[in-house]
């Protein structure tokens, strides 16, 4: 006879956190995101660790080099996506490799025919005082020139001054070319006594910029995630198919994290890949997906170095309705937690578990953390940005991303499903569709940790490993989600948009 689970499985909007005493020294600046990707010896560090809790999926539409700079940069891993050439996939863990902490991709950009009042709007803004000037006012437009404070005065008939009658014009500039490394761009800024170093490629277009205070303490992104040469540490997904192939050609580029992809991954062809790297290399590995404890040990044994939990959660998915496999992601993530806890505790060995999928709300990500989730990993909430590999498009009056499931026919990526038989599917397991854009990558985590560690300070935690020892999570009424909305009132336009 069939095990019957008869506890209904739940997902996160059906947790709420109950405030514990917030001391007075519980303030978001004193609470740290760290938190490990690889599994460690009790007493001992892991050899990576992540200093925000956040990666992005293994998706075509989600992780490129782009967005694995630019999420490294803010302290968190991408896993660039396997469903492509191993070539391909090697040449971005290169290009991610190359990028070097202290060059920054220009932020606040205007064209020459700009005003001084342009100016200040972006100065207000951003609260920079170094303007790239480009053609197009582009971050990687062609270089015109630079504005910096002292060189404009503020008086009320200037503001409409052209920003080209003040700029600090391309050919009076010092600047670098593309390739050039870290400390000769010092030497540069510090022989010219310069505050900022523009670095432009062969057609003049900019690439970076580096600063003078970003070389001494890397103040622009204290949390960026570096490995012993200061270039970005990056993950790549692979599958339990080509492996004996792809591996050697991605730790050949330089990668830092595997992670077999697999909706699911409770088979022998993830012990088997896992064994296989194990054998051969010295990298690190994760696997899954899974949702039960039995899932859970069976890859601990085989050796994975982290596990990924979630079938069925993620907002492309249709695995539920297809196959009729899954379970809800708290559920899944409670009961993972669980065991890998035991599993602390006989063993000595921490294992890293990482929620996938299903982040719909910013609180969710700090529901699954004191869950007992080390990071979370997500598609949706990344494809958004513009960082992402897909196009940016208007769709009626409003700016959409495309973004696209793996087990779509447009990724085509047979692999994460396909359990043995021949190469390829009859049916989907994803659909194709837009996300709402929302801007910089940046901006974005800027708010969703901001609200992370204020709920983490209202439950008197200052780390991850706190808040898991000591949150109260309650179980909510279908009657008592209503009235966690706005109820009862009548909404003004501008406050239907927030998250
Ligand atoms: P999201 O954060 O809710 O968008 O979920 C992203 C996660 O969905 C990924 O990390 C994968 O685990 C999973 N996923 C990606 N593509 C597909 C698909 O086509 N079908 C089912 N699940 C998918």
């Amino acid at each position: 006879m069939a095990t019957y689970y008869n506890e209904p499985s739940r997902t996160f909007s059906e947790y709420l956190l109950i405030p514990n005493l917030t001391t007075k020294d519980c303030t978001p600046a004193n609470v740290s995101l760290k938190t490990p990707l690889v599994k460690y010896k009790k007493g001992e560090k892991p050899a990576y660790s992540l200093n925000i809790p956040f990666s992005s999926a293994v998706m075509q539409s989600v992780s490129d080099d782009k967005m694995a700079a630019a999420l490294a940069r803010c302290g968190g891993i991408s896993f660039i996506f396997g469903s492509q050439p191993i070539e391909e996939q090697a040449n971005m863990i290169r290009k991610v490799k190359s990028y070097k902490a202290g060059f920054v991709v220009s932020r606040s950009n205007l064209t020459p025919d700009h005003t001084l009042q342009d100016i200040l709007n972006l100065k207000e803004k951003y609260a920079h005082s170094t303007f790239a000037i480009t053609h197009d006012g582009t971050a990687n437009g062609k270089l015109l020139g630079i504005v910096a404070s002292r060189d404009y005065r503020i008086s009320r008939d200037a503001r409409d001054k052209k920003i080209s009658t003040f700029m600090t014009p391309f050919d009076s500039l010092v600047y670098g070319k593309t390739g050039i490394t870290l400390s000769e761009a010092n030497d540069l800024i510090w022989e010219h006594k310069l505050n900022v170093l523009p670095i432009v490629n062969e057609d003049q277009c900019l690439d970076y910029l580096v600063f003078r205070k970003d070389y001494d303490a890397h103040k622009e992104y204290p949390l960026e995630l570096l490995d012993a040469n200061k270039s970005y540490i990056v993950g790549a997904g692979i599958n339990s198919k080509d492996y004996k192939e792809r591996v050697p050609a991605l730790v050949e580029a330089g990668v830092d994290v595997l992670v077999i992809d697999s909706s699911d991954g409770y088979t022998e062809w993830q012990r088997e890949t896992i064994e296989y790297v194990k054998a051969n290399f010295d990298v690190k590995i994760g696997a899954g997906n899974v949702v039960d404890r039995e899932g859970f040990l069976y890859l601990v044994e085989a050796g994975a170095d982290f596990v990924k939990v979630g079938i069925g959660g993620g907002s492309i998915c249709i695995t539920r309705e297809q196959k009729g496999i899954g379970r809800g992601q708290a559920s899944a993530v409670i009961e993972v937690a669980a065991a890998r806890e035991q599993y602390f505790n006989e063993t000595g060995i921490y294992v890293p578990i990482c929620s996938d999928g299903g982040i719909v709300h910013d609180y969710h990500i700090t529901l699954a953390l004191s869950m007992g989730a080390d990071f979370v990993m997500m598609g949706r909430y990344f494809a958004r940005f513009d960082e992402s590999p897909t196009r940016k498009l208007k769709v009626g009056n409003n700016f959409v991303k495309e973004f696209w499931g793996e087990g779509s026919n447009r990724a085509r990526n047979w692999e994460r499903y396909d359990t043995g038989g021949k190469s390829g599917l009859l049916f989907e397991e994803g659909v194709d569709s837009y996300v709402p854009y929302a801007g910089s990558l940046q901006e974005n985590l800027d708010k969703t940790i901001s609200k992370i560690k204020s709920t983490m300070c209202n439950c008197g935690s200052k780390s991850i490993e706190e808040m898991q020892r000591n949150a109260r999570i309650t179980l909510v009424s279908a009657t008592s989600l209503v009235e966690g909305g706005a109820h009862d009132v009548i909404l003004k336009e501008s406050s239907l948009s927030g998250e």
